[in-house]
């Protein structure tokens, strides 16, 4: 908010002393050290090494050349030729006082739209949703809404596994063991079941595993009965899907799953081939390093025994058929040509790292002038609180629906030791929202490139920071609000907003911020941003209730000036929650 238009002044400032200076790369941030001031930036340091000056000097020259008296009280050079602005008292009031008659919540939207494809979720037909697609649901999601809220264009696509190898062993069990009543009763497991059991039987029986790959080839050469079958399994497996999305708050655009690119992938072997990117290898066909990069960051080298080896990336099987690889090259050329993006994210897990660097170096080869940014937007995995992966106690992997009931249950028993008053369906509601938020939140909170501990007792705690925390801070905004009704509007600030406590003055320093973390998160792809923002302000908030008081502080324009201030933090609270998909409550 404040933030754009001191990026502007300075860049002025920057052209009149160094006219050809590039200014993109000029920015201001919020002070790494508060005590030096509220923005900073470092930006002049670097222009001023290119040109061999002297950082100070440049610093001077710039400062000589700003003009931000209306925003900042006297700015500091420091070190080797930072500048340090403070906002002054005006400049807090006005962005205050817009934010309360609703003008702006502290974002500017980008003046350049992007488009942006985002891949996740996607998990595979004819078995549940898992853990594993915890993290990806919940930070595609979060980024979609971000993107979204600074005005980007989004396309949200989740990719079905919805073809390949195990359909064999899946046909086979359906024609031979399939129970329609038990297939009724709870598809996932009549389907597990099936896989599992030919699965099994394959290991004695060797004949049933060509048995297995005749039924797959059948389904690949458009055999009708098969074709009906995988059908209906896609048909059963959708329908769950869509009620656990349901239940999440969580929906696509687009779901085109692998095998809507199925007809594509001849062309694309046959193009790679043409091109001499695709060669022969054991009766396969696959990419091989082209030596232009450092063999450290070269996708298609793999180091063994000391030595530098081929590793290659597979487009087609030695039988034939199609692989992970193939699809994906087909569905990047399906987005391109469809949505024109600026950007594709895939939210995979970390184990996807080499696939992902070997598409996207493949596919730099096949269309060098492509502009669009790849990005592999990696995580780490969920833990026990034995630091082993996430697992039921028999030691099956756990099902995102039986996690979300149990945070429901627990949720309940809080809310009943809290509230036994409330009404049964209140309870319900309210146990539903802090169950859900807290499991989002806890997944959202760590950096997404390490590994997390899942700990119940953590992550439904109301001190600390959780999602339950968060959403009790917001309803002591809206317990004010609900007086104010009563009162008649409290927070409608004729005059100046007064802004005097120590306690105020933090609140608003944060709440302008609240932009330039969203476009953090997005910059970087890391919803983390945006939690541990909103968890400094709600501890913020905090400092400014125990020792501001609202409705019994006697100058009506402080009465109002307070009262705008926690609505305003409300709303913040409630749009930033709101971006990581966590519902508010006006009571709990
Ligand atoms: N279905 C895959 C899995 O469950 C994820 C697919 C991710 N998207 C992609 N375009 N490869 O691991």
């Amino acid at each position: 908010m404040l933030i754009p238009i001191l990026q502007d002044r300075l860049r002025s400032a920057v052209v009149a002393a160094l006219p050809d200076a590039d200014l993109s790369r000029v920015l201001i941030r919020p002070c790494t050290n508060p005590a030096h001031g509220d923005y900073e930036t470092t930006s002049l340091m670097a222009l001023a090494k290119e040109r061999r000056m002297n950082p100070r000097q440049l610093a001077a020259d710039v400062l000589a050349r700003l003009d931000v008296q209306d925003l900042c009280e006297d700015i500091q050079i420091s070190g080797a030729g930072f500048l340090n602005f403070r906002l002054n008292l005006a400049a807090l009031q006005r962005a205050i006082q817009g934010a309360a008659r609703g003008e702006h919540l502290f974002l500017t939207p980008a003046s350049r739209p992007r488009t942006v494809v985002i891949d996740f979720s996607s998990p595979n037909v004819a078995k549940p949703l898992h853990v594993g697609h915890i993290r990806s649901t919940f930070l595609g999601d979060c980024l979609a809404r971000i993107f979204r809220k600074l005005g980007h264009r989004v396309v949200t696509d989740n990719h079905i596994g919805d073809w390949g190898t195990q359909f064999g062993m899946l046909l086979l069990g359906w024609k031979t063991t399939l129970r329609r009543d038990a297939l009724a009763a709870d598809p996932f497991l009549e389907m597990e079941r099936l896989y599992k059991e030919v699965n099994q039987r394959c290991k004695d029986e060797p004949g049933l595993r060509d048995q297995a790959r005749a039924e797959l080839v059948k389904l690949q050469s458009g055999d009708p009965e098969n074709l009906a079958i995988w059908r209906e399994m896609q048909k059963l497996s959708q329908a769950q899907f869509d009620s656990v999305y349901a239940r999440l708050g969580v929906s696509f655009d687009v779901t085109l799953g692998e095998s809507f690119y199925n007809p594509q992938l001849p062309g694309v072997v046959k193009e790679l081939t043409r091109l001499g990117l695709a060669r022969e290898s054991d009766g396969a066909m696959a990419i091989f390093s082209d030596g232009s990069c450092p063999p450290k960051e070269d996708p298609f080298l793999v180091q063994k025994e000391g030595e530098w080896q081929p590793n290659p990336f597979l487009v087609q099987k030695s039988d034939g058929g199609f692989n992970y690889a193939t699809t994906d090259l087909a569905t990047l050329e399906y987005r391109l040509k469809t949505w024109a993006p600026d950007e594709i994210l895939y939210v995979t897990g970390a184990p996807q790292q080499l696939h992902f660097r070997q598409l996207f170096a493949t596919f730099r080869r096949w269309h060098p002038d492509t502009r669009c940014r790849l990005e592999h937007v990696w995580f780490g995995s969920i833990l026990g609180e034995d630091g082993k992966p996430f697992k039921t106690r028999s030691g099956e992997t756990v099902k995102l629906t039986e996690l979300l009931e149990e945070a429901e249950e627990r949720a309940a028993k809080i809310v009943a030791a809290k509230n036994p008053d409330l009404p049964a369906a209140e309870q319900q509601d309210i146990a539903r929202r802090i169950g859900m938020g807290a499991i989002k939140y806890a997944d959202l909170l760590p950096n997404r490139q390490s590994d997390y501990v899942f700990s119940w007792e953590k992550l439904l705690a109301l001190n600390g920071n959780t999602a339950p925390y968060l959403q009790y801070a917001y309803t002591r905004t809206r317990s004010l609000q609900r007086k104010g009704a009563e009162l008649g509007d409290l927070s409608a600030v004729t005059g100046t907003f007064v802004l005097a406590a120590p306690e105020e003055l933090a609140l608003v320093r944060h709440l302008i911020n609240f932009g330039f973390t969203l476009e953090s998160v997005i910059a970087d792809y890391r919803p983390n941003f945006l939690c541990n923002y909103l968890y400094e302000l709600a501890g913020r908030f905090s400092k400014f209730w125990e020792n501001c008081p609202v409705l019994k502080a006697e100058d009506p324009a402080v009465r109002a000036s307070r009262a705008a201030l926690c609505e305003v933090t409300g709303r913040v609270l409630g749009e930033g929650l709101g971006l990581l998909g966590i519902e508010t409550l006006d009571r709990m």
